[in-house]
């Protein structure tokens, strides 16, 4: 098993954070690792992203800091520099899987469409993020995709909330989910990590363990 692959199987939810205040990451990779979550991944639309990758990277070696929103060699290259143990994307394209091979960085690329999935495949990927999950067909669309796709496992992200999240954890091509809705700018903001913990701890509650 691949590092990665092990994150993402303890991790059965990824949360996707957009950080705009370097002094909230180190308070947030501690609530996250209080509720439970060892991984993070920061998405690279905010000035702060990558000084707020690289301190996570260096001051919690216990969390697996990945990157998000990768979309060209130019932030592959970046994010692999700020110390990521692995990035995110969207889609994949031909550059960006060169800048991946040269790099070494840990990769999850994203797809919506047979034909992305079956590119993805073709560079040896077989852990892929489905995004935009609920607008891309959500639950119904994962289970159809198992048929043709056996041997794929999917991270669906964009639009799961504490409502779908069971639903979407119980499909077993799914590997685990991401999302946002619990780690808003807002919360993070607001400094008040116990209940951000709390509410942490009751989501994996929520979730279960039986994955
Ligand atoms: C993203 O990359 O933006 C993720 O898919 C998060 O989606 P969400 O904000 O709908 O959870």
């Amino acid at each position: 098993m691949t590092a990665l692959e092990t994150t993402l199987s303890k991790n059965k939810l990824i949360p996707v954070v957009a950080i705009d205040r370097i002094e909230d990451i180190s308070p947030l990779c501690e609530a996250l690792l209080e509720g439970g979550i060892s991984t993070i991944e920061i998405t690279l639309r905010t000035d702060s992203a990558l000084a707020s990758i690289a301190e996570a990277a260096r001051n919690f070696p216990e969390m697996a800091v990945g990157a998000g929103t990768i979309l060209t060699a130019d932030h592959v290259k970046a994010v692999s520099d700020s110390g990521a143990a692995y990035g995110v994307s969207p889609g994949l394209t031909e550059k960006l899987q060169n800048a991946i091979e040269q790099s070494g960085l840990a990769f999850l690329p994203g797809a919506s469409t047979a034909s992305e999935i079956m590119k993805n495949l073709e560079y040896g990927y077989t852990i892929q993020k489905f995004f935009p999950a609920e607008a891309a067909g959500g639950v119904n669309f994962l289970k159809s995709l198992s048929a043709p796709f056996s041997g794929v496992r999917f991270c669906p992200t964009g639009g799961i909330n504490e409502k779908n999240i069971v639903s979407y954890l119980n499909v077993p091509n799914v590997i685990c989910v991401g999302g946002s809705w619990f780690v808003t700018s807002d919360k993070v903001k607001s400094g008040n990590l116990k209940k951000l913990a709390e509410e942490v701890r009751g989501i994996l509650e929520h979730i279960g363990g039986d994955f």
